[in-house]
């Protein structure tokens, strides 16, 4: 157990199962984890509260507890959730039923087993405002542009420049998805490369974020990030990384509307239709996290709690906003033009980066086709 009294919160994900294809949770599974967790709040003294959502077919738990991250015993609670939530969607045969869950059984730690994790322990300050984002149809890089402007970038953050108390900066650690490698670098002193690091989508994404300053690093930390590559972990295409992300606001942090800025870019991520194209992330509400078009476009959810003594109040469902529409409709334009492009780059994804392909088959029957110039 930590020494500080510290709060964690622990938010863990998994597509185990969604309807038709693979759009949205059904609601009978998310009642399946609101009852597992309901069951332990009632039995036991891990968790101080919980809260359940899905974006898309992702379920998203997020848990806060007091035990730290990485504790054997949170991890162990939502895989057996969704280890239920898995049988129940074999049983009614709905579509990718235990897809993320990569092992039969749990061993210790959900990291590599299939699931996804972003988890932050930290001091609560005088009051704490927490913002959860849960991605569908994308990977762990998408939120390199909204959270590189929101923790960076003085024409997003008025608090960069006008703020004392945020004006040094903060530290970001930066994670090379394939080669489980990680380099902490100052902003803005090294905004440039580290630039170069975070424009590189297709390698590098951002772990975590800290505010600059003499306190503790548990007192420091601003942001986190889930950064699996569920296609590195199981060593085949088994659906793409859909990404969530926790971030603390206010006070020194950005603000809230400082951070939501960050999401009105409509950029291009990748995933889309079989985790192989590129498209616009469209901020929405929950209820509108129902990729249908071309399985998409790519969305992201947002859920702004205050956590209170480990309580979660709240949540509001963050981009249920008209000041979002504008974005919205960006991205279904910019959707809609990608979509023209069809099978070309750089709406498919690259060679490299596709998830499915046949481009062993067709250059295995043009081999002998192929000619000298
Ligand atoms: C993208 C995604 C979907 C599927 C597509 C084909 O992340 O999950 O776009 O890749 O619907 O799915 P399968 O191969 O299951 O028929
Ligand atoms: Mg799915
Ligand atoms: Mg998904």
């Amino acid at each position: 157990m930590p020494e500080e009294k510290t709060t964690t919160i622990s938010v863990i994900k998994a597509d185990v199962g969604s309807l038709p294809g693979h759009v949205i949770v059904p609601d009978c599974m998310l009642e399946i984890l609101e009852e597992h967790l309901r069951k332990e709040m009632k039995e036991s003294k891990l968790l101080n509260d919980y809260y359940v959502f899905n974006c898309g077919d992702d379920i998203e738990l997020v848990l806060s507890h007091n035990r730290g991250e990485d504790d054997e015993k949170i991890h162990e609670l939502a895989w057996n959730g969704f280890m239920d939530a898995a049988e129940h969607a074999r049983k009614n045969k709905f579509y990718g039923a235990g897809q993320d869950l990569l092992a039969d059984s749990f061993s210790g730690n959900v990291k590599g087993q299939g699931p996804g994790v972003a988890e932050m322990e930290f001091v609560e300050r005088k009051s704490d405002p927490l913002l959860v984002f849960a991605c569908d149809k994308t990977d762990p890089a998408a939120f390199n542009l909204p959270l590189f402007k929101a923790f960076a970038d003085p024409f997003n953050t008025a608090g960069l420049v006008i703020d004392p108390s945020t004006t040094a900066g903060f530290e970001f650690e930066i994670v090379d998805v394939y080669d489980s490698k990680k380099v902490r670098m100052s902003c803005p002193e090294e905004m440039y490369s580290m630039l170069a690091l975070l424009g590189t989508t297709s390698r590098y994404a951002v772990k975590r974020i800290w505010k600059k300053g003499e306190e503790s690093e548990k007192e420091r930390v601003a942001c986190s990030v889930c950064t699996e590559k569920l296609n590195v972990s199981a060593g085949k295409y088994v659906g793409k990384d859909d990404p969530v992300a926790i971030c603390r606001a206010q006070s020194g942090m950005p603000a809230v509307g400082e951070i939501l800025e960050g999401f009105t870019t409509a950029h291009l991520v990748s995933g889309w239709m079989r985790g192989s194209h590129k498209g616009p992330l469209m901020p929405v509400a929950r209820a509108d996290a129902s990729p249908t078009r071309f399985d998409g476009p790519p969305r992201v959810v947002g859920k702004g709690f205050q956590v209170s003594h480990g309580k979660l109040h709240g949540p509001r469902d963050l981009f249920a906003d008209v000041s979002f529409d504008h974005t919205r409709k960006q991205c279904m334009e910019i959707a809609h033009y990608m979509r023209q492009h069809g099978p070309f780059e750089p709406h498919r994804v690259s060679e490299k980066e596709l998830e499915y392909t046949t481009m062993p088959q067709v250059m295995d029957a043009l081999k002998e086709r192929f000619e000298d110039i």
